[in-house]
């Protein structure tokens, strides 16, 4: 079905960019710069400066940016690793890839971790803590950090969603032992395909990370120091990503206006709940997603669709609810309730002023009817 206001555009996206994109492409194929080369290490340098931490890594997706950060960090057989159910799946499948036990907290009223619940399931065996900035918006880092401090837990933040959001002026991915990040396309910077980097301020942990991307190789003398796996991230998908780049801040300054206009539309309507706005303080939200929660979420599905609307649910089914899983011995009141509530409203800097007006007349409409 095309719709009239997509949830992603990416032909007017590129259109956009064609000539900068392009040209990056063009420059990568006739120098036949494919694999670990320039473009890969400018790119990584960016993002360093970007996140404002020491070095960054290219894998080749968000999920590799976390697997290869807690393969890094020793996490593995024996050890429990605190996160969310509401979360991409990936969050969790890292852990069990490790061979460590993923235990589960529940979020509170903005989606993220709750603190308090993270403090009561700390064991002598918890080695880690993977928070999840989701939406564009960070967890507590305050608090988490003095309890991974008081703990002496490792701290691997899952910032796929997170890119150019802050907390107290502190950039997402510069808190912990690493930061992580997807280029997934849908994200705030999408390539043209998978990819992913790590961020760190460590620079062991950087350079486990470049090994274990690589084979295990250290390519100066050609001595394979590990067995690793081949998670690069293309020199190509860095070129086109390090022009995406230069645009970010204006795409993240667009989408916080887009939030205000949301805010604004929707704020009067009680059956509806929209997410913190750009304005509060400690936080700076990027709105990687603009997710509200709506009483009768599945009917209002259904409304916006007629209208040409696209809309996106993240996650109808609770992670913890997955059969195939087995996780569901975790009891996550929260979760479940948001599972039943939200639904991501359309928000991209391509979108214009009165595609959003339409979303949001669609949506007092389905209410004032
Ligand atoms: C919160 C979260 N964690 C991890 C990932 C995994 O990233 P990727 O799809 O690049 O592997 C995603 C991406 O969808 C995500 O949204």
């Amino acid at each position: 079905m095309s719709y009239k206001i997509p949830f992603v555009n990416y032909p007017l996206h590129y259109q956009r960019l064609k000539g900068e994109v392009d040209a990056a492409i063009t420059e990568a194929l006739s120098r036949g710069d494919l694999i670990l080369r320039d473009q890969l290490r400018q790119f990584e340098g960016n993002i360093a400066s970007f996140v404002r931490v020491k070095y960054a890594v290219g894998v080749n997706s968000g999920t590799d940016a976390l697997y290869l950060s807690l393969r890094a960090a020793g996490v593995g057989h024996g050890d429990e690793v605190i996160t969310v159910a509401h979360t991409f799946v990936a969050t969790v499948a890292v852990i069990v890839h490790c061979g460590a036990k993923p235990i589960l907290v529940d979020v509170g009223e903005d989606f993220n971790m709750n603190m308090e619940l993270v403090e009561e399931a700390i064991t002598p065996r918890t080695k880690a803590i993977i928070p999840v900035h989701l939406n564009g918006r960070l967890c507590d880092m305050e608090r988490l950090m003095s309890m991974a401090q008081k703990h002496h837990l490792l701290i691997i933040e899952d910032a796929a969603q997170a890119l150019g959001a802050s907390f107290d002026g502190r950039e997402a991915g510069s808190f912990g032992l690493t930061g992580c990040f997807s280029f997934y396309p849908a994200k705030i910077l999408g390539g043209a395909g998978d990819g992913g980097i790590v961020v760190t301020n460590d620079e062991e942990i950087a350079e486990r990370i470049c090994l274990l991307r690589d084979h295990g190789q250290q390519r100066a003398t050609g001595e394979i120091l590990c067995f690793g796996f081949n998670s690069r991230l293309d020199n190509l998908q860095a070129a086109i990503l390090d022009v995406k780049l230069r645009h970010l801040s204006s795409w993240i300054e667009r989408r916080r206006e887009l939030a205000t206009f949301y805010e604004r539309g929707l704020a009067e309507l009680p059956q509806v709940k929209t997410p913190p706005p750009p304005e509060q303080g400690r936080y700076f939200d990027v709105y990687t997603n603009y997710v509200i929660r709506a009483e009768e979420r599945d009917r209002l599905v259904g409304y916006l669709k007629e209208c040409g609307i696209e809309v996106l649910i993240s996650w109808h089914i609770p992670m913890h609810h997955h059969k195939a899983l087995g996780l569901n011995h975790f009891h996550l009141p929260e979760t479940e309730k948001i599972s039943q509530e939200v639904v991501s409203l359309p928000l991209y800097p391509e979108i214009s002023d009165e595609q959003v007006e339409f979303v949001i007349e669609c949506v007092r409409n389905f209410h004032m009817r």
